[in-house]
């Protein structure tokens, strides 16, 4: 395993990746002016993020969903704080949109006068883990080649994003100081209608039937994985220079962990979830048949 640490940028308790970080921009963001139509998807890696970024261009960018217009949805709902070095916010027409895997307490003070809106999205943290195991093969963060290896540094908050029992209880605990929506990731794949229903009805974004099929099928795992627009496998190799073959959308599925732990892994996993997340009353979906 290589030096990770060598890989973070360690801001306020908080683990930046340290590639294309404006670290000026990272210690002024509590003071970044927030605009009231601002919405900000957070999320912890590996939760759905590249999905909300695809629906909210879908629902807000009439040439995304008709298909006319090939602006990725990356440059559309940018990340709040890898880009500044490629676009300037300031110049931004509203509403503007952005994605973000901030902790709360790292967000522009200005979100709290609760008029700018907040989705926030979580997913079960063993298929987090599993899901970033393969993304971290990809993205130069630490090489790790067990699912043990990777197993220990996420429990340990040893990667971009911190820990993420502090990420989702900090979000949760703090819900009151902001204007904000949760959404499952399994959820989406359950009732991916119902969930754009949902995000929708937060937003204020009135859609009609036809635009609201358009946008579903647009957000399909599959239409989304052969969607340039949407994939990230563009990205990945014209600014990250990534030529590593397999997808960034990688299965999209509930409980693929079960194909990554061992019995013992798992066993060890949930007595830390147990005592990290108990009272927490948020639920979690861990498997494709649960309710
Ligand atoms: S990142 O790097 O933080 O932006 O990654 P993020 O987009 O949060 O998470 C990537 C995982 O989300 C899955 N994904 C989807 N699943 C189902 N349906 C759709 N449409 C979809 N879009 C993205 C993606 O496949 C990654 O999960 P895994 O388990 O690795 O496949």
């Amino acid at each position: 395993m290589e030096d990770i640490d060598s890989r973070l940028f360690k801001f306020k308790g908080y683990n930046f990746h340290n590639i294309k970080l404006d670290t000026d921009f990272i210690e002024t963001l509590g003071d970044f002016e927030v605009r009231e139509d601002d919405v900000f998807i957070v999320t912890y890696p590996k939760s759905g993020t590249s999905w909300l970024q695809q629906i909210l261009t879908l629902i807000y960018f009439e040439e995304h969903q008709k298909s006319t217009g090939n602006l990725e949805t990356w440059f559309q709902v940018p990340y709040f704080e890898y880009s500044n070095e490629t676009i300037d916010f300031t110049k931004r027409p509203s509403p503007r949109l952005f994605v973000s895997h901030l902790p709360y307490y790292l967000m522009p003070s200005g979100l709290k006068n609760k008029k700018a809106k907040i989705i926030y999205v979580y997913r079960n943290p063993k298929d987090v883990m599993c899901s970033y195991f393969h993304f971290s093969k990809k993205l130069p963060l630490p090489v790790t080649s067990t699912t043990e290896e990777f197993m220990k540094l996420f429990l340990e908050g040893r990667v971009m994003g911190s820990l993420w029992f502090d990420h989702i209880k900090g979000w949760y605990e703090h819900k009151n100081l902001f204007n904000i929506e949760f959404v499952m990731y399994e959820e989406m794949k359950k009732d991916l209608r119902g969930s754009i229903v949902k995000i929708c009805k937060f937003l204020g974004k009135k859609l009609s039937d036809k635009d609201l099929d358009t946008v579903v099928t647009q957000a399909m795992f599959e239409n989304m994985k052969s969607d340039p627009r949407a994939n990230y496998d563009s990205i990945l190799k014209t600014r990250f220079g990534i030529q590593e073959k397999g997808h960034f959308l990688r299965k999209g599925m509930i409980g693929d962990w079960k194909n990554h732990m061992t019995v013992e892994q798992n066993e060890r996993f949930d007595k830390i979830f147990q005592m990290k997340m108990k009272d927490f009353p948020l639920k979690f979906i861990w498997d494709m048949n649960e309710e």
